[in-house]
């Protein structure tokens, strides 16, 4: 498949002259103090988690000179109300659909039962209401969210504003001492009135990327931080398509949990490629050292040999306030297990390509487009497998399962296999072009999981298949 690179050149331009537009009429105030995570009103209590959620429209002042922009919403608040529980608990969320779309709700990560998994079989009409059913199993901690999965809605109703995050704790937590900080990365894209913008066919072919990134809705705010103090983030990538390498100059980084939870001891980083629908928890340690710092920022990082756009300028997200100093504990030396999954039973090859010349089926896998009424693999609970995902593409692709975990074993580095240097557990692994990833996993439940890039557009353009589990 050719890569019209000329063509593209043609949207690309098309879309900054859209972009020069909006930036003309709209700005966002910033460096407001950090606003919390909204969190869903528990009416549970004793291993039980149980609350509500509808998703409807909302008005929200954003703009100071304009109307105010209209989002959708979980419980009117953007990002949604964060859920939190502990391994072992039970979760009931009645959801209510008030859009004028077809919604489900899909728990990002999660090892729901795959008829709870709010996946495209199952849509929720407008009007309508469901109920939303699972416990959560041991080992289950980690970083997780929710957002809708209808069939070609998908990107569209997260841009507007429905996504929420939810956290699962485990009892014997050993950096539950440290005050904790949750940080949601999302995109907005307004266009020159101060709504949110549609998607223009750059964003259809490149994934959406709008003005601001924001953190917990709000740009660029401010965070206190002590000299020597140690803090928990938690960090969530929630944009529609932004590869975002993430760093924190002149501040100690340990990584100590991805996706699905801790890894087994911290590791100290520099940066972090966070990819769409990825999360990470870091341990950040205040080191001011003399002067200003610049703050959580996204690294430059090219997405792709051919593919516009990329990121060439280093992007603040949230500013850190020197606050004092604090003297911390060290940090654990031991997080977690985190077992190496034993040898596959099946091994399978998942080809990420591109067909620019066909507008019906741009993004494939394996050479073809999503089909619900198509099965793509069949595998059986409890049996390990193994994945080859071929990035044989011109610009990344973030792969993400559905119903479990997984464990990267070695990706291609300039076309050289190299082992990953670590076990974690994952449901996003960026698929960076041209390159491949090797990775592990067992689904411990029965029934239909979907693999798909998790570059919204993409997906509801069909980079999706179907593993069909068997009891
Ligand atoms: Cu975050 Cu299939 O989705
Ligand atoms: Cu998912
Ligand atoms: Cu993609």
């Amino acid at each position: 498949p050719a890569m019209p690179g000329m063509d593209h050149g043609a949207h690309a331009g098309h879309d900054m002259a859209a972009m020069a537009d909006a930036a003309g009429g709209v700005t966002l105030p910033e460096g407001q103090p950090l606003p919390p995570l909204q969190r869903l009103a528990n009416r549970g209590g004793g291993g039980h988690v149980s609350g509500e959620l509808v998703a409807a429209p909302i008005k929200l002042p954003l703009l100071p000179r304009h109307q105010p922009t209209t989002f959708w919403a979980y419980n009117g608040s953007v990002p949604g109300p964060l859920i939190e529980a502990y391994e072992g608990d039970t979760v009931e969320i009645a959801f209510t659909n008030r859009l004028a779309q077809p919604t489900t709700i899909h728990w990002h990560g999660m090892p729901v039962p795959a008829e709870q998994d709010g996946n495209p079989h199952d849509p929720v009409p407008p009007g309508a209401e469901r109920r939303y059913r699972f416990t959560l199993p041991k080992g289950s901690a980690g970083t997780y969210w929710y957002h809708p999965h209808p069939h070609g809605y998908t990107g569209q109703q997260a841009y507007m504003g429905l996504a929420g995050t939810f956290i699962v704790r485990r009892r014997d937590d050993p950096l539950a001492h440290l005050p904790e900080q949750l940080l949601v990365l999302s995109d907005l894209k307004l266009d020159g009135d101060g709504g949110i913008a549609a998607n223009s066919m750059a964003d259809r072919h490149d994934g959406r990327e709008g003005q601001f990134v924001l953190v917990n809705g709000a740009l660029r705010p401010a965070l206190a931080l002590a000299e020597g103090e140690r803090q928990r983030w938690r960090l969530w990538n929630a944009t529609s398509a932004r590869i975002l390498k993430i760093a924190l100059p002149a501040h100690e980084v340990h990584l100590v949990g991805t996706d699905g939870g801790a890894i087994a001891a911290p590791r100290r980083i520099e940066h972090l490629l966070l990819s769409p629908g990825e999360r990470a928890e870091l341990v950040v340690t205040g080191r001011f050292g003399a002067g200003q710092t610049p703050g959580l920022v996204a690294l430059p990082y090219s997405r792709g040999k051919a593919m516009h756009p990329e990121q060439d300028a280093v992007l603040p997200l949230l500013t850190l306030i020197r606050h004092g100093r604090r003297a911390s504990a060290p940090l654990p030396a031991r997080l977690a297990e985190v077992p190496a999954l034993p040898a596959a039973a099946v091994k399978r090859r998942v080809e990420f390509s591109e067909n620019m010349a066909d507008p019906k089926a741009m993004f494939l896998i394996n050479g073809k487009t999503y089909d619900m009424a198509r099965i793509d693999f069949e595998g059986k609970v409890g049996q390990v497998e193994e994945w080859e995902i071929v990035g044989n593409a011109h610009m990344d692709h973030p792969f993400h399962l559905h119903g479990t975990q997984f464990q990267v074993l070695a990706r291609t580095e300039d076309g050289q296999w190299r082992d990953e240097p670590y076990l974690a557990w994952h449901d996003v692994v960026n698929v960076a072009a041209g390159e491949s990833v090797r990775l592990r996993f067992r689904q411990n439940l029965p029934g239909l999981r979907m693999f798909h890039c998790h570059i919204l557009e993409h997906e509801d353009q069909g980079m999706m298949g179907q593993l069909l589990v068997r009891a």
